[in-house]
């Protein structure tokens, strides 16, 4: 049942408010504590943390490695599973583990499991299937609320996978004691306001609609961001390639000197994400050379940070948020994008060519 939408990509984009919610209320169930499914884990009794997934899901685990390090001090390695099980690499003393799926069957993300058992400290398994294989072999289980997803290319189980890593990387600076009672209480009370602030993003999806139609005539497109945007511009570029076969890479800003603004042209839009944070004047001084070459930028930002950043192509505006939050907030315009360039192309959007929603083989 598609609930009136045309598909059920865009019935799951629509529904992110209120599994996000859920996947809250479900950590925080007193509204303001959090609290760990199982008697929960303890942060002090590890020394780092393996994030292993595959696609979208590991996207959500680069996403977290920022969290991870910047709140909770915890140093982070994330691996595509496929690599990381071939790669036979050493799993230290006191090192926990961590598989993120949506199905739970990804049959690259189990064998890395497989193969961590008897070597991690722990094994935690962030899925939305609850009684998958993942599920079954972990030592403990965070489930993600996100409810089915039939949709081939995955929307709200990444937003309510990086929701579940947030709140545990919150949690492990709280037992760690790298994060003041003030500052956990002050995000947990935004955290819980993020459904809304959600939202009121899905209000930008008349605009994505119409910027889409022009995106859908690009042979390439080009995802820019920095820090926790950067994850995010690499899920907005798999999406895109995704759902509506234009070919789209996504790069740290800081690389694009490197080599790939080798790519930029008039015919090349950049989609930049770039909030007004710390990282702001960076991401834009580089959205600049991208422009003097021709490149024509829409810019997803708030208010402030599209004022500053002057004219450009096209932009998107977003409620302003904590940076901490906005990959989970920003992820909506990545999928919106994508959606709405897949239905100006005419590609089959719930089911693509080529993919499967869940990969049991390798
Ligand atoms: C992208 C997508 C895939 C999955 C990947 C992992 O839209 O859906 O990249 O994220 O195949 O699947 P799970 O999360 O089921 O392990």
């Amino acid at each position: 049942d598609k609930g009136g939408h045309k598909h059920f990509m865009g019935k799951e984009i629509a529904e992110q408010p209120r599994v996000i919610g859920e996947a809250i209320r479900a950590y925080m169930p007193d509204g303001d504590t959090i609290a760990l499914p199982d008697g929960g884990f303890d942060f002090t009794a590890v020394d780092r943390l393996t994030l292993v997934a595959c696609g979208t899901a590991y996207y959500a685990c680069l996403t977290a490695k920022y969290w991870f390090e910047q709140l909770a001090r915890l140093p982070v390695e994330v691996d595509v599973a496929s690599e990381f099980r071939y790669r036979e690499p050493p799993i230290p003393a006191r090192t926990a583990a961590l598989f993120v799926s949506q199905s739970g069957e990804t049959a690259d993300t189990l064998a890395a499991l497989r193969y961590c058992e008897g070597k991690a400290s722990s094994i935690l398994a962030v899925v939305n299937v609850a009684e998958s294989s993942i599920a079954r072999e972990s030592d403990l289980v965070l489930p993600i609320h996100a409810g089915v997803e039939v949709g081939v290319a995955s929307t709200k189980a990444f937003t309510c996978q990086l929701t579940v890593l947030l709140i545990l990387a919150l949690e492990a600076a709280r037992q760690r004691g790298e994060i003041s009672p003030e500052r956990l209480a002050d995000v947990l009370s935004q955290l819980r306001n993020l459904p809304a602030v959600i939202g009121n993003a899905l209000d930008t999806d008349a605009f994505a609609a119409h910027v889409s139609n022009e995106l859908a005539e690009a042979q390439d497109v080009l995802f820019l961001g920095r820090g926790l945007m950067f994850p995010i511009a690499m899920e907005g570029a798999l999406k895109m390639k995704e759902i509506s076969y234009i070919h789209a890479e996504a790069y740290a800003s800081g690389e694009l000197k490197h080599g790939p603004i080798a790519l930029i042209d008039s015919h090349v839009p950049v989609v930049v994400m770039a909030p007004r944070d710390a990282l702001y004047d960076k991401t834009v001084s580089n959205m600049q050379e991208v422009m003097a070459r021709g490149g024509k930028v829409l810019l997803i930002s708030d208010s402030a940070g599209i004022e500053q950043a002057g004219e450009v192509w096209r932009s998107i505006t977003l409620p302003r948020i904590d940076p901490l939050l906005t990959p989970i907030l920003y992820a909506l315009p990545a999928q919106l994008l994508a959606y709405h360039t897949a239905i100006a192309k005419g590609t089959d959007v719930d089911q693509p060519r080529n993919l499967a929603k869940s990969v049991t083989v390798e």
